[in-house]
């Protein structure tokens, strides 16, 4: 039995400061939990500026140089927060490489070097905990990986972006534009260094990516998902939602086992308002995993923001410190990965959903005429269409956004429809198309 376990923390950001006052204010607890004392020894950052709430103790240095940390043979445990693929990707293996275990809150590395990464800590016996990379403060990683570990999953389905989910809530329903809600978001520590990973879908790529890893245990690998993000929709889209669909638009990650391989794709979505996630608001997120044995599980709460992401890599730090107290550390690793499971990806051209079509077209007659038979060409079949609604700011010009939504289709079909549509001369503007979830 060790009774100190040894820590060090490379990046002393946002979240970096939730984790030194989490360790701070429950230092008891901590060491009742562990069973062993926690001593952060290291932090390394760009500079040590004082933060709000975090009073560090003398025992603690700081370090501009992480390989100081890698190289102390006292330290058990490296933190890193960082964040980005590099130069986290070359501290992560250069710390497992060093015999040390390490906590993550990185999706984008973990995600990218999935594989690589866990083959290295199975060889070195090392463990690699991230709890924090997925669903913020929901203990999703330990969900899906322990406490499902009964199940073949079926279905996750996910709201894994709380940037998004935040602005998307504050355009529902305080008709906020996109840029103000982004600034927002922004402010409150939700958003990545780059938003464009959030409005994009790629942080919500990384996310499903890692959950059907686990999932499969195998690698399901990033290049693999499908991606739609935000910045196309419009106002009218929302409104059109609620009225005429009874949903609300919500950025969801899913991976579906289906019998010809995984679908594994993140995109706008329209939600049903009895849905549970229709009240999935603001920064919170929420998983839904579908089990053979346990049926649906929900879990829901803060997926961005300081001390929830903090309270995420705590617990790592905890279940972590506790191995490493009894002296147990790697003897089996956390994530059962093996390369012949990783899944066969369904190309998105093979899914079959209802859409939802927006056209912007000049008001003139023959023109739905013309549309209606060339999605009739494609083999898509529509179920209802809707013109001279409120029009999202697109007044003034003699442009019209035209409404279809499709019975259960074939994307590829819709797709090849899209495709001709846009050619049309009195189509005015890409049309816009969201999946509708049954
Ligand atoms: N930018 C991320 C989000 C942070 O908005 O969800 C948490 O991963």
């Amino acid at each position: 039995m060790k009774n100190k376990v040894t820590l060090g923390l490379i990046g002393f950001g946002t979240v970096g400061a939730g984790v030194a006052k989490i360790l701070q204010a429950h230092v008891r607890e901590m060491e009742r939990r562990c069973g062993a004392r926690l001593h952060l020894k290291y932090i390394c950052g760009r500079s040590l500026r004082p933060r709000p709430g975090v009073r560090l103790s003398p025992e603690t240095r700081f370090t501009r140089d992480w390989k100081e940390l890698i190289h102390d043979p006292e330290l058990d445990i490296v933190i890193e927060l960082i964040g980005g693929y590099e130069p986290a990707r070359t501290m992560i293996e250069a710390a497992l490489a060093a015999d040390k275990h390490v906590v993550t809150a990185n999706k984008a590395v973990l995600s990218k070097h999935w594989g690589d990464l866990f083959e290295l800590a199975a060889r070195r016996r090392r463990l690699l905990y991230f709890e924090a990379s997925v669903g913020g403060g929901i203990p999703v990683i330990q969900a899906l990986n322990e406490g499902l570990a009964a199940n073949r999953i079926e279905r996750i389905l996910g709201i894994l972006n709380g940037t998004t989910n935040y602005i998307l809530t504050r355009m529902e329903r305080q008709g906020e534009n996109f840029q103000t809600a982004l600034k927002d978001a922004q402010r409150a520590g939700f958003a990545e260094a780059d938003p464009a990973f959030d409005v994009d879908g790629i942080d919500a790529a990384h996310k499903i990516a890692i959950l059907a890893s686990i999932a499969t245990g195998g690698w399901a690998r990033l290049k693999d998902v499908y991606r739609e993000g935000i910045t196309h929709l419009e106002p009218v889209d929302l409104l059109m939602g609620r009225e005429r669909l009874d949903s609300t638009i919500k950025l969801l990650g899913i991976a579906r086992w289906a019998p010809e391989g995984l679908e594994l794709r993140v995109h706008p979505t329209f939600v049903p308002r009895q849905h549970p996630f229709a009240n999935v608001r603001d920064e919170y997120n929420a998983v839904c995993i579908e089990g053979d044995a346990v049926g649906d599980v929900i879990l829901y709460g803060k997926g961005a923001g300081q001390m929830a992401a903090a309270s995420a890599v705590v617990s790592d730090i905890i279940f972590l410190a506790r191995q490493v107290a009894s002296g147990t550390a790697g003897q089996i690793p956390y994530v059962n990965y093996d390369s012949s499971r990783s899944p066969r990806v369904r190309p998105v051209e093979d899914l079959v959903s209802r859409y939802y079509l927006r056209l912007t077209t000049l008001d003139k007659p023959g023109v739905l005429g013309r549309i209606a038979g060339i999605l009739g060409r494609c083999g898509v079949s529509i179920a209802s269409v809707y013109q001279n609604v409120e029009d999202g700011g697109l007044s003034g010009a003699k442009q019209v956004p035209i409404v279809l939504i499709t019975h259960k289709g074939r994307e590829k079909s819709v797709q090849m429809a899209r495709r001709v549509i846009d050619r049309l001369p009195s189509v005015r503007k890409k049309t816009s198309l969201i999946r509708i979830l049954d």
